[in-house]
């Protein structure tokens, strides 16, 4: 019989949903809920233990809505959170570094890949290790943009105040010869058409 239960998704706000587009169309028979944690937003800024903590709290929630899994579709919450979380609950939990530092090894082809991320995911260091693991010859640069998680959540991902804003960043990962970019934040893809111009 298949389990019916839901999944479990959650961000500090609206990144989460990039997340829950894919699973919508990669599982379009599973049921989602998902949790913005608009309260404590952002998390980026925030110190690691403290984010631990929130990721935590949520999770314990999620898992008493009788979830079946639970995605963490926040880079920073993964960073802070995912192996304590996979020891202390029983239900599987999916972070979302992973995913991306294993597409991004796979996709350089000169082994400089840029990461886009919030100040907490790059002080972390967790997509050094999840690429140097998928590919040890990797180079990696880590840039912290947290004013993007704004402009993403305020609505202006696709507007003049983005782009004006990914263009230092974008100029920072060519002068160091990246060809791999990551958004190694879940509010980051909405900004790809500001990116493509
Ligand atoms: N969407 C979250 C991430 O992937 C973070 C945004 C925030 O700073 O709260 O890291």
């Amino acid at each position: 019989m298949t389990d019916t239960r839901p999944i479990g998704v959650f961000d500090s706000g609206v990144g989460g949903l990039t997340v829950v587009h894919e699973l919508r169309r990669t599982l379009p028979g599973e049921s989602l809920v998902y949790l913005a944690d608009l309260r404590n937003f952002p998390y980026g800024p925030r110190p690691q233990a403290e984010v631990r903590a929130l990721a935590l709290a949520i999770i314990e929630h999620l898992v008493s809505l009788d979830t079946k899994l639970v995605v963490i579709a926040c880079n920073t919450a993964t960073a802070a959170a995912l192996n304590l979380a996979r020891e202390r609950f029983d239900i599987p939990i999916v972070g979302v570094i992973a995913p991306g530092a294993q597409a991004a090894a796979a996709a350089t082809e000169t082994g400089r890949v840029a990461v886009l991320s919030t100040e907490g995911t790059r002080a972390s260091n967790e997509y050094v290790h999840a690429l140097k693991e998928a590919n040890p010859g990797v180079s990696v640069l880590g840039i912290a943009a947290p004013e993007l998680v704004g402009i993403v959540e305020s609505g202006d991902a696709d507007s003049v105040r983005a782009a004006a804003a990914l263009h230092p960043l974008v100029d920072r990962a060519l002068q160091w010869n990246a060809d791999t970019l990551v958004l190694g934040c879940t509010h980051y893809p909405l900004l790809q058409p500001a990116l493509r111009r």
